[in-house]
């Protein structure tokens, strides 16, 4: 599976699906702690349409947003779906309250969960599932193979896992065929550095959460907010310009809950860093 190079602005997913490698995350359309309906559905809605219309053609959820809120706006946001629209949603964790995610990677679990979102999104098939996180209870292979085995019945087009370390990888890989990788990485967390080269290495995609976290290094007079200055950014653009620029696997879903914030987090894909700059950022977390 070729990547699409560096630069390119698009990434083949699962070797089939061309999505442009700035995706949306939609898990702040809910409500507080992602749960419950979003203060304003409409906006939330309005929101939808307009990633769409910006050319954003992939959109990460999970049932457990809201649970099942974000799920059941997409729907009714952007039913009939662009053709080009590739919609990544998850399974495997439960909701018991505000801010609570405990984990279930039961097979019986993930086929209800799966079968959940095939009936708010209203698809016959999801192009990206993806397993939400490990579950220290359920050997992971007994989960990896409940997805394949959702994908064999054609309920499942290519299968994502997330919150993985190397060795989880590997292990998914035994089972099925692995088109992407979601983990937690930005300026200053850089932990799955080498699950992100395992998935260049592979050609699949590797989609970072939390993209924006930049702590000290987002600070007035600090490096992330003077490269922005010089670009007439802002900071968060020159956190996701740095995630674009660091692999040709990368493929960010920034999330928002404004209009505002997505445009201005769409445009970083126009936002070029010098070289010095890149080493300047690759060296300021160390
Ligand atoms: N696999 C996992 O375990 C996992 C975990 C977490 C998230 N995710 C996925 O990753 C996506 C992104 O992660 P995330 O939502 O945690 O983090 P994020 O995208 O790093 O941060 C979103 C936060 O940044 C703010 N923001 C966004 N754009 C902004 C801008 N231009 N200016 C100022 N503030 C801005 C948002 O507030 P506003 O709403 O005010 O813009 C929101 O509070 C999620 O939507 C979800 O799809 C996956």
């Amino acid at each position: 599976m070729p990547l699409t190079g560096p630069g390119a602005d698009t990434f083949a997913l699962g070797g089939d699906l061309d999505v442009r490698r700035l995706g949306f995350g939609a898990m702040r359309i809910t409500g507080e702690g992602i749960w419950g309906e979003p203060p304003d559905p409409e906006a939330a809605k309005s929101l939808l349409k307009r990633v769409v219309e910006l050319g954003i053609n992939l959109i990460d959820t999970a049932d457990s947003y809201g649970p099942e809120v974000s799920e059941e706006l997409i729907a009714e946001a952007l039913r009939p779906y662009p053709d080009d629209l590739l919609i990544a949603t998850k399974g495997g964790l439960l909701r018991t309250g505000p801010g609570q995610w405990p984990r279930d990677g039961s097979p019986e679990h993930l086929r209800e969960a799966c079968e959940g979102s095939l009936r708010r999104l209203e698809l016959d098939a999801i192009d990206l599932y993806q397993h939400h996180s490990p579950d220290p209870k359920v050997p992971y292979e007994r989960s990896i193979a409940a997805l394949k085995e959702l994908q064999d019945e054609g309920k499942i087009r290519h299968v994502g896992i997330s919150n993985v370390s190397l060795e989880e990888l590997e292990t998914a890989r035994e089972i099925v065929e692995v088109v992407s990788v979601q983990n937690r990485f930005n300026l200053t967390d850089r932990s799955s550095q080498d699950v992100l080269q395992r998935c260049e290495e592979l050609g699949i995609a590797f989609l970072p959460w939390a993209p924006f976290s930049a702590g000290e290094l987002a600070e007035p007079g600090g490096p992330l907010d003077r490269i922005a200055g010089g670009h007439d950014a802002s900071p968060g653009q020159v956190a996701l310009a740095w995630l674009l620029a660091r692999s040709a696997a990368m493929v960010p879903i920034p999330g928002t809950s404004s209009v505002e914030h997505l445009e201005e987090n769409l445009a970083a894909a126009d936002v070029q860093l010098s070289e010095d700059e890149l080493a300047e950022l690759e060296g300021a977390a160390d």
